[in-house]
């Protein structure tokens, strides 16, 4: 199935002043799901750095779903979309939209995430909230129907029409 990259930015995580939750609790999920786990980092809000990661990732064909965790809020030191989009090079606005639309049926506080979704090369790129509640309600919600845009992303599948 399909290879997924996992990052968790956070600046007290990457320190070791705070245990990181979301990235395993992706691992978790995504694995259960049926898809390989390739690629875990956890890092600074260093928009040099996450761009950093996601451009390997995807320049060397590493993941074919990179997941990064926090970083998407209003502090100043969150600086996931920013760095998501200096690498983009085409954007999922559908993905981010759905994440939204959806997470607000939970919880209204979910307008407050500015997580951005992208495709760089055959890699697509999703920012997702801190919190591990926040990814597993977004995981549930997506993962079949990114499975079928990977499939096209990679060339697998061309045939859109519902069987
Ligand atoms: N989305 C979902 N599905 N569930 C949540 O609990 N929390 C929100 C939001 N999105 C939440 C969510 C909150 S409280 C914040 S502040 C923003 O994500 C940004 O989170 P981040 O700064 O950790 O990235």
């Amino acid at each position: 199935m399909y290879r997924v990259g996992i990052v968790t930015i956070s600046d007290k995580g990457s320190v070791g002043l705070r245990e990181d939750v979301s990235g395993p609790t992706i691992k978790k999920i995504v694995e259960e799901f049926g898809y390989t786990v390739t690629e875990m980092t956890l890092i600074p809000d260093e928009p040099e750095q996450i761009s950093e990661v996601l451009r390997t990732w995807s320049d060397e064909n590493k993941a074919d779903l990179i997941l990064t965790t926090g970083g998407t809020g209003f502090s100043m030191r969150d600086q996931t979309p920013e760095a998501t989009l200096a690498i983009a090079e085409r954007v999922v606005p559908g993905i981010a939209e759905a994440i939204r639309a959806y997470s607000m049926t939970i919880t209204k506080r979910a307008m407050l995430s500015r997580g951005v979704a992208c495709l760089r090369k055959k890699t697509l790129i999703v920012n997702m909230p801190g919190s591990p509640k926040a990814v597993k309600e977004i995981l549930d919600y997506c993962l079949d129907t990114w499975t079928h845009g990977l499939g096209v992303l990679i060339g697998s599948e061309t045939d859109c029409a519902r069987k």
